[in-house]
């Protein structure tokens, strides 16, 4: 007898009745660029990423109020400070940019959503690089000290969860110390555990004026062509602290996200990067896309490899339309 699995696809109810995987809005983060040079109202598309703009900090809190209200549960925030200098000063700072911008929308909002901030030195530093600089190295123990500030100054102004970016060692752990020395036990750290030194970050480095001015990052970022690597990345961030972990990028990277799902029992993000999102809306506007249709196909093909939730550039747009 003929084995028929095509009964199961026979209509809509039938393919929506045996569906695998599911895409919501709970399953979204969206990111906001926040730029400390701007005022008011004012708000600069970014070239590379059609529909996705750099927001002042009165822009930004405006902008998370739209995001919740299409039921979207999170943000995470990326800074563009007015003053860089070689230790990142204003990614700690008081009254930073990020800073302003969580306190801002933590009045408005209170837990009605979920404020994430990326935790980072390149968009802070002269010269680009997510660590500090010494003879054109980047040093990774002396940046520890500045990652667990700047987690903590954002734990001050009433961030949810930190969400370490830079992929030096050990910085969960310090990270983790600082918040419970200081009474933040209940952050929650989003870590960046394998971050690929990848090619697809092109637009968001234009976003945010973070392409670093000499050199490259393959010196902490991951090699492109490793996934066993991934494993001991993601296992050294979850027992120095971390609640849940992101892969990046997603799409190019989807046997990580499923790697990553088969070996550890903590919540799993993948982050649908900047260049991914370049490349659809790029082919839309030519019309060689369906790009509903398109968009919908990608984040579900990360929940299916086995993310949890994604970060994506896309997250208002599928509330809004697809979802
Ligand atoms: C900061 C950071 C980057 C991205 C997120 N956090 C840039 C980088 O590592 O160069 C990239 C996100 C994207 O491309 O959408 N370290």
């Amino acid at each position: 007898m003929l084995i028929r699995p095509r009964r199961l696809r026979k209509n809509q109810k039938i393919r929506d009745l045996v569906r695998e995987t599911t895409l919501t809005k709970n399953d979204l983060i969206m990111p906001i660029f926040v730029d400390e040079n701007l005022k008011g109202n004012e708000k600069r598309e970014i070239n590379s990423m059609p529909n996705q703009y750099r927001f002042s900090v009165e822009g930004a809190i405006e902008e998370a109020k739209n995001i919740a209200d299409l039921g979207i549960p999170a943000i995470i925030l990326f800074g563009i400070p007015k003053y860089k200098d070689e230790i990142a000063s204003s990614a700690y700072d008081k009254n930073g940019v990020v800073q302003r911008t969580i306190r801002g929308i933590k009045e408005e909002l209170g837990d009605e959503l979920l404020v994430i901030a990326d935790c980072c030195l390149c968009e802070y530093t002269s010269h680009g690089h997510c660590g500090i600089v010494k003879n054109g190295k980047i040093l990774n123990d002396a940046t520890l000290p500045i990652l667990a500030k700047i987690a903590l100054s954002y734990a001050e102004s009433g961030v949810d969860i930190v969400a370490p970016s830079d992929m030096m060692d050990g910085r969960v752990r310090v990270i983790r110390e600082s918040l419970e020395e200081n009474g933040y036990d209940d952050v929650a750290i989003m870590s960046y555990s394998a971050k690929y030194a990848s090619s697809f970050y092109g637009p968001f480095r234009e976003a945010a004026e973070s392409a670093p001015k000499f050199g490259d990052r393959k010196s902490y970022q991951m090699d492109i062509g490793n996934s066993r690597e991934a494993l001991k990345e993601i296992a050294l961030d979850i027992e120095e602290g971390a609640d849940m972990i992101l892969i990046k990028p997603a799409l190019s990277y989807l046997d990580i996200i499923r790697l990553a799902k088969d070996n550890f029992n903590v919540p799993i993000g993948g982050y649908s990067v900047s260049g991914e999102y370049a490349m659809v809306e790029a082919a839309a506007k030519n019309g060689w896309l369906d790009k509903d249709k398109v968009i919908y196909e990608i984040l579900l093909s990360i929940k299916r490899a086995g993310a949890d939730f994604i970060i994506t550039y896309w997250a208002k747009y599928a509330a809004e339309k697809l979802l």
